[in-house]
């Protein structure tokens, strides 16, 4: 177990490149599965869900090297169409193995991977829209699995009731070798589903956007290698430049993606953040010297996305007046505000009046557990002082880091694993902006 240690009050000054998106480097190498070619990534983030998934493709019999972010990957020789349960379960992504193992060997047995700390996160969308393409697919609640089989999968017209990013991925993968058409309505539209989009065409698919949440795939036979250069994470961007605004430093992302991230700039420059673009892909983030509070409601691309909620609310607490966020993608994200309140935020929970809730929030209502709510509130400015906080998911590790680096004194964050399942290195990158942090092993007792 490893801890960060860290002494706030330094502003952070300096530039860096972000890496490579985690939630693209989660997808292109399942499509390796679909090719007997060899699939080179380039920008591959050393990230522990990373390797988690690489794990679940060697379980299958992929053969993988991955050295200073280039990443090659064979599946010429798949040893089996079963993922074990221990590689399987640990990952949201496992699933998405289920199209291309049907579509190429007409047989799947994937574990379910369940939910996390942010939600049940089910598949019943993915699912459903595998079977409309002629899968049969079963789950074993005995043995935590699912079982798919199909002769062969064919094209259909999907429409997906409400947005699902993964489900959207889910389904492009397995109909790129389909028979005949498949059209996906009020598909996702997160940029990070276009990068798979593009590594995809260059391997030979015919995958299209030919209108607003709509994206037709032409079937076609055979797929074959290519070199894939993956966007950088936009997530990772808007971390830093809120680390710059909550430290009063200036932070240059020299990979920027500023096109990408239009709902988090809008609200970021109208609470007295400060954008300087530099050139096309490179800016520069500070602060004006007040911060003001906004409101700010959660929604699929291009909306203020869900992973960017936790680091934002952070930030509110140093503005002044009363912020407001509204979760409206996952039905219980806000792990982390126990912990900022432990550090001196004010913060309260409250839950706004919806007309009809079933429609209005992108989770399954069903899914809701009684004691969670969907809004928060945040009276700040607040001064933080440092505290002994533990990490429950991946933005909230992000959240509670960027809280010690704002507050006085020297604060120690347990759980550290969750920030390194998304977040490459990131002690080190902060070392270079002037932040005072260890990574510090837990002596075991
Ligand atoms: C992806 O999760 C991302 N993860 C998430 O990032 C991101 O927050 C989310 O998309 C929204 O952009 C990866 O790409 C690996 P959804 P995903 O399917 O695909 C419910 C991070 O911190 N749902 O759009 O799981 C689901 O439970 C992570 O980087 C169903 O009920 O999101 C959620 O409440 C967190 N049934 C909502 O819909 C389904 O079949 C949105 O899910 C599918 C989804």
């Amino acid at each position: 177990m490893e801890k960060f240690v860290v002494t706030g009050g330094v502003p952070l000054v300096g530039d860096l490149k972000v890496s490579g998106a985690k939630n693209v480097a989660l997808k292109i190498p399942v499509a390796a599965l679909l090719t007997e070619g060899k699939l080179e990534i380039e920008n591959f983030p050393v990230i522990r869900d990373g390797n988690f998934l690489l794990e679940v493709l060697q379980s299958l019999g992929a053969d993988i090297h991955l050295s200073d972010h280039h990443l090659e990957i064979s599946c010429d020789h798949l040893k089996t169409t079963t993922v074990p349960l221990e590689f399987g379960a640990r990952l949201r992504t496992t699933s998405l193995v289920l199209g291309p193992l049907l579509a190429r060997f007409g047989e799947a047995k994937v574990p379910n991977p369940g939910g996390c700390r942010i939600g049940a996160r089910p598949i019943d969308r993915h699912i459903r829209a595998l079977e409309a393409m002629g899968a049969e697919i079963k789950y074993n609640p005995t043995d935590g699995f699912f079982y798919g089989k199909t002769k062969q999968l064919h094209g259909a017209k999907i429409r997906f009731s409400k947005n699902t990013h993964t489900g959207t991925e889910a389904i492009i993968l397995a109909a790129v070798l389909a028979e005949g058409h498949t059209v996906i309505e009020n598909a996702a539209m997160e940029v990070e589903v276009n990068d798979l989009i593009n590594c995809l065409n260059q391997m030979g698919a015919k995958i299209l956007r030919t209108k607003e949440r709509q994206i037709d795939i032409d079937g076609v036979k055979t797929l074959h290698g290519t070199k894939h250069k993956l966007l950088p994470d936009r997530n990772e961007e808007v971390t830093f430049a809120i680390a710059a605004a909550i430290t009063n430093g200036r932070i240059t992302v020299r990979n920027s993606q500023r096109s990408n991230l239009t709902a988090f700039l809008d609200v970021f420059t109208k609470s007295g953040g400060k954008v300087t673009p530099i050139d096309g892909n490179t800016t520069t983030y500070a602060r004006s010297e007040k911060l003001i509070a906004s409101a700010v409601a959660t929604a699929p691309h291009p909306g203020f996305m869900t992973d960017w909620q936790a680091p934002w609310a952070m930030l509110m607490t140093q503005a002044k007046g009363v912020s407001s966020i509204h979760e409206t993608v996952f039905e219980s994200r806000f792990s982390y505000v126990r912990e900022l309140v432990k550090m001196g935020a004010k913060i309260e929970f409250y839950d706004p009046l919806v007309i009809n809730p079933q429609d209005f929030y992108n989770f399954n209502w069903s899914d809701r557990q009684p004691d969670t709510h969907q809004a928060i509130k945040i009276s700040g400015p607040t001064k933080l002082h440092n505290a002994i906080v533990n990490i429950d998911d991946l933005r909230a590790g992000a959240t509670l880091l960027l809280a010690a680096l704002s507050a006085q004194g020297t604060s120690y964050i347990y759980g550290v694993e969750q920030i390194d399942r998304g977040y490459e290195k990131i002690e080190e990158k902060l070392r270079t902006l002037g932040a005072k942090i260890k990574r510090v092993e837990e002596e075991s007792i």
